[in-house]
């Protein structure tokens, strides 16, 4: 009697194990799951603000235009960095894969060694160029004239359709912009706001720098010939309309005033009122100026409510 009681205690201790044992493994398969799951969530947190600009990895198909707006700043800008980022990482653009960049030449400070380094490692979206800081000695030329072997890959080309050089204080509305682009030649295209103001012929004479955009063979052409090179010095704008008239360029221009203008205080010959149909709004100088164009704009109308908010 003795001896069974002993041996249904030990397979009763058995059964008992194994359970236990399942109970267990069942446990720690719960918990990677959730663990995987968590760890999901946390990358998807960290990438998810500015996912649809920059080179993050952006789900695009071949037929997508490409587009680079590089805007030309300085290092030490960073505040200013950070908005545009605000400002055009919330925006998307069907049909389009279009890339923020951060222009700007040499470092020249320790700290900006780290910061920007810094800046990098989280949006990969600045460009250093070889040169020194400069407003009317050829950072412009260096911008587009690098580009082609920056941008080199085996898997594009064009690396992109379209490039623009495009101002810190402009607010480009990105869908609008491809909408206007879609029915326009990616060959020989020279696209903005015509100066001098008043003029609507996009061959007089040349395109503003609040932000112009050309086609990839003229970037191409801007590092290959010999005329931009010998023509750098002064207004940088005007210079690159110069080039184009000297060496033929842009048979293909687009005139893209009134959809760009100038924000409408002080009034000039080159501001508009704000208006649905707009690309781009230039000389927005103080913040009060960039929220009333954002605001005007409805930016924030998809904002979706939640327990963790409240804005009126
Ligand atoms: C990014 O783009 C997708 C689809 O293109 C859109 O659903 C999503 O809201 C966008 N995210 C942001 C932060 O703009
Ligand atoms: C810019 O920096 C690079 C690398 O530090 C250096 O080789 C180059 O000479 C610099 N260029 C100018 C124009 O200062
Ligand atoms: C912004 O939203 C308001 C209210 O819905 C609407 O009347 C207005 O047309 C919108 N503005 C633009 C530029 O889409």
């Amino acid at each position: 009697m003795k001896n069974v009681a002993k041996l249904g205690n030990g397979k009763m201790f058995i059964i008992v194990s194994f359970i236990l044992i399942g109970l267990l493994i069942t446990l720690a398969y719960i918990n990677e799951i959730r663990f995987d799951h968590f760890s999901n969530i946390r990358k998807c947190a960290i990438s998810s603000p500015f996912s649809n600009i920059s080179s993050l990895p952006i789900k695009s198909s071949e037929n997508d235009i490409r587009i680079l707006l590089g805007i030309l700043t300085l290092p030490d800008n960073y505040n200013r960095r950070h908005f545009l980022r605000l400002i055009y990482g919330t925006q998307s653009v069907a049909g389009a894969k279009i890339d923020l960049k951060f222009v700007f030449c040499n470092l020249t400070k320790e700290d900006q060694k780290l910061i920007i380094a810094l800046e990098i490692l989280r949006y990969d979206d600045i460009i250093i160029m070889n040169c020194k800081e400069n407003m009317d000695k050829g950072k412009t030329y260096t911008y587009f004239s690098s580009l082609p072997d920056m941008l080199k890959d085996d898997t594009h080309y064009p690396p992109y359709h379209y490039v623009i050089k495009g101002d810190d204080d402009t607010y480009f509305r990105l869908p609008k912009l491809v909408e206007t682009l879609m029915p326009l030649s990616r060959q020989d295209l020279y696209y903005g706001y015509v100066v001098p103001c008043p003029s609507m012929d996009p061959f007089v004479h040349y395109m503003s720098g609040m932000g112009y955009l050309v086609s990839w063979d003229i970037v191409e052409w801007i590092r290959d010939s010999d005329i931009p090179k010998s023509h750098l010095e002064g207004p940088e704008d005007k210079n690159f309309g110069a080039w184009l008239r000297e060496g033929r360029k842009a048979k293909n221009r687009y005139n893209a005033k009134w959809y760009m203008y100038d924000y409408p205080e002080p009034h000039t010959r080159c501001t508009h009122e704000l208006w649905p149909d707009t690309v781009a709004v230039h000389r927005l100088k103080t913040q009060e100026k960039w929220v009333t164009t954002l605001e005007y704009f409805n930016v924030t109308q998809n904002l979706k409510p939640s327990k963790l908010y409240h804005i009126p």
